[in-house]
């Protein structure tokens, strides 16, 4: 905001002054100067609130001493306001110590009636000055307001990307059992029936027919049960976070010629289901780039907690990468595992760290124990029925 300058506009003066004749003999003068003063005189405590009350002023000018009013109480009167408007002190006399207390109270400059020619600049000063302290408190403001929406757009994007975990893994969990009940029991019929048709066949060409059939339902098969475990093992419903994670590394290391897995867990408190999936989605992300990226021989899993603490470790001693480059693409949104395995982490109110160098990858993943303001009813999945009874 640029306000024009103090000499294109009328200046709104209060002045707190009891003699008519100083006062107008200030007014003329700053006239003169190139002001145009619109004035109103106060000389007591009630009528200077009232016109600070009812008025808004670019100046403020002050008389020293009045009979039943002071220029110190003046000054004490607009300082109550909390307005920040230039006050003058124009004195016939002062002495230097009452000069000096009042300008440590806050009075910007004190001048002397005899040199009337020195308040014009001193009004243009002093206003200029209190301009840029209007701009500097709007500037500020507006920093904490684009700070605040910087932040509820943080907390937006958060809940929403939270929302779509919730439904990705809630989606991922229909998905897997509807593969594993419907299409896995359809194959597996369709396997048995096979398998009788080949028993009962006589004509070779047939019986071939029937043998790579038999061979190529197997695969779908196994291919539909790996689907399916890979979108929700029920190990993590079934056993619990320690157990699930060593069936899924075994199955992965397994799949992967040349890599071995060394997997420590100890035991471990009970852990939110939310911070349970997180932390397995979190492994996965990371076993699965072990399998594409790294060209590792081995790879190390240790899972422990530090009072409320879950840690999980994922190492490997493959070829290493960039770590601050990998970052750098992802937020420009060239590769997004590394970045989805922190927000996964935030989302539960932890983190993910990831150290690389050639032959010793890291990722660190720390998790509380339960979701800050979690409940236990609050879970991202709903565990299979029973599942957990089961156990
Ligand atoms: N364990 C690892 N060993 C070597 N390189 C890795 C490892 N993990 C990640 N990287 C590197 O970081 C990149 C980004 O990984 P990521 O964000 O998961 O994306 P994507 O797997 O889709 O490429 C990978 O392309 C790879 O170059
Ligand atoms: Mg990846």
């Amino acid at each position: 905001m640029s306000l024009p300058s103090p000499d294109q506009f009328l200046l709104r003066v209060l002045v707190v002054d009891d003699s008519e004749f100083d006062t107008e003999l200030m007014l003329r003068q700053l006239r003169r100067d190139g002001l145009e003063p619109a004035a109103e005189r106060v000389c007591t405590a009630d009528s200077m609130a009232r016109a600070l009350d009812n008025g808004s002023w670019d100046v403020v000018l002050c008389d020293y001493s009045m009979p039943g009013f002071s220029g110190a109480e003046a000054l004490q009167l607009l300082r109550d306001t909390g307005k920040d408007i230039p006050f003058l002190l124009v004195t016939g006399t002062i002495g230097e110590e009452a000069a000096v207390s009042m300008m440590k109270a806050g009075a910007q400059d004190f001048l002397l009636k005899d040199h009337a020619s020195r308040l014009a600049p001193a009004i243009r000063r002093e206003m200029r000055e209190a301009q840029g302290r209007r701009q500097q408190r709007e500037d500020a403001r507006a920093r904490v307001d684009s700070q605040r929406e910087l932040e509820a757009a943080n907390r937006q994007l958060r809940q929403l990307s939270g929302k779509i975990m919730q439904v990705q893994e809630l989606e991922r969990e229909l998905l897997s059992r509807g593969l594993h009940d419907d299409v896995g029991q359809a194959l597996t019929g369709l396997q048995l029936q096979l398998e009788a048709l080949r028993r009962r066949a006589t004509n070779p060409a047939d019986l071939k027919g029937i043998e790579d059939s038999v061979q190529i339902v197997g695969q779908v098969l196994a291919q539909v049960r790996d689907l399916s475990l890979d979108l929700r093992p029920p190990q993590l419903d079934l056993l619990g976070l320690a157990a699930a994670l060593r069936w899924y590394a075994d199955r992965k290391v397994a799949a992967v010629p040349g890599l071995s897995l060394r997997f420590q867990a100890e035991t471990l408190p009970a852990l939110h289901a939310d911070v349970e999936t997180m932390c397995f989605r979190i492994v996965q992300e990371a076993m699965t780039n072990i399998q594409r990226h790294a060209q590792a021989s081995q790879v190390a899993i240790t899972v422990s907690h530090n009072g409320s603490q879950l840690e999980v470790m994922v190492a490997d001693n493959g070829r290493g990468f960039d770590v601050r480059e990998t970052y750098e693409r992802a937020v420009r949104g060239e590769s997004l595992g590394v970045l989805n395995m922190q927000e996964r982490a935030s989302l539960v109110g932890g983190k993910v760290e990831v150290q690389s160098r050639p032959g010793d990858t890291r990722v660190m993943i720390r998790l509380p124990g339960a979701p800050p303001g979690a409940t236990q009813k609050l879970r991202i999945l709903q565990p299979p029925p029973s599942a957990r009874d089961k156990a």
